[in-house]
């Protein structure tokens, strides 16, 4: 089975429009792009069309790519400060000169839609209720939509990044999975990989996790969108060469699903600061 992440995409985004279409003020998200990196500002475009289509103001801000720190710091201040903006994303990667975690501690964690801050990651870690990180939330809610109770199941996540690897291993813990998180310097990857029911990977390495790594009844979560020479896109799993339970497909996949996620964690902070 093909997990449709695009439908499963559309039908969170079709129930966000049905409650937001009902309220007096709209939820407004604000979106910082620096610099001229092309995926960025797709990545930035896509976004504000998914949120304007489900009735939520986006707010652009694009900056040059020599814009000093500080100048960014600003901007986040006021964002913070304003309280007719809800959520306040910044596009990674900024550019070098740019201190990325300086920037991610300046947004206030109550307008955190990425669940980037560590106050955020912290309350995931300790099960206090936060803004999680989209990518995983939206993983989480795709292995859910082939089975409902995840209980006692092996979980692997390959891939320990702190916005997607690290939150997911936790995501996976709340719902009582035993989970294994690995990552480049662990032994015998392939062997743990086959004895795993569910299995995430982010690693962004074309085809990285082969066929005989994963077993029949496994649920595989592809977070990689790798551009190949050819411009295809291609996930870290070696596709054609899996036979599963059921697969996430590069495109088409998680990635709708990381937007609908974006736009549901702007719903969710607006009602914090309205309640
Ligand atoms: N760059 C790639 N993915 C993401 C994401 O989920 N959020 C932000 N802010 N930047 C990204």
């Amino acid at each position: 089975m093909i997990i449709n992440g695009l439908e499963i995409a559309k039908d969170c985004r079709a129930k966000l429009k049905e409650k937001i279409d009902k309220m007096e003020i709209k939820p407004c998200l604000a979106v910082i792009l620096v610099g001229d990196d092309p995926a960025s500002q797709i990545y930035v475009a896509n976004k504000e069309k998914a949120a304007t289509e489900v009735g939520i103001i986006s707010k652009i801000f694009r900056l040059e790519k020599t814009t000093k720190e500080q100048d960014l710091l600003n901007l986040i201040e006021i964002l913070n400060q304003d309280k007719n903006v809800h959520g306040i994303l910044v596009q990674l990667p900024l550019p070098k000169e740019i201190d990325e975690k300086k920037v991610i501690l300046a947004i206030s964690p109550e307008k955190d839609v990425d669940g980037f801050h560590p106050m955020n990651l912290g309350k995931l870690v300790a099960g206090i209720k936060g803004l999680v990180a989209c990518t995983p939330k939206g993983c989480l809610k795709l292995i859910k939509s082939v089975q409902s109770d995840l209980t006692g199941l092996n979980a692997i996540v390959i891939g320990r990044s702190t916005i997607v690897g690290k939150p997911m291993a936790q995501l996976l813990l709340q719902e009582n999975c035993t989970v294994m998180m690995t990552h480049s310097k662990t032994k015998n990857l392939p062997e743990l990989c086959q004895q795993a029911d569910i299995v995430v990977v982010a690693v962004g390495k074309p085809n990285f996790v082969q066929g005989n790594w994963i077993k029949s009844s496994a649920i595989v979560i592809d977070v990689g969108i790798n551009r190949l020479d050819t411009g295809k896109l291609c996930g870290d799993v070696d596709f054609n060469n899996v036979s599963c339970a059921a697969i996430t497909p590069v495109p088409k996949g998680v990635g709708p699903m990381t937007i609908a996620m974006l736009l549901e964690n702007t719903l969710e902070a607006f009602e914090n600061q309205n309640s």
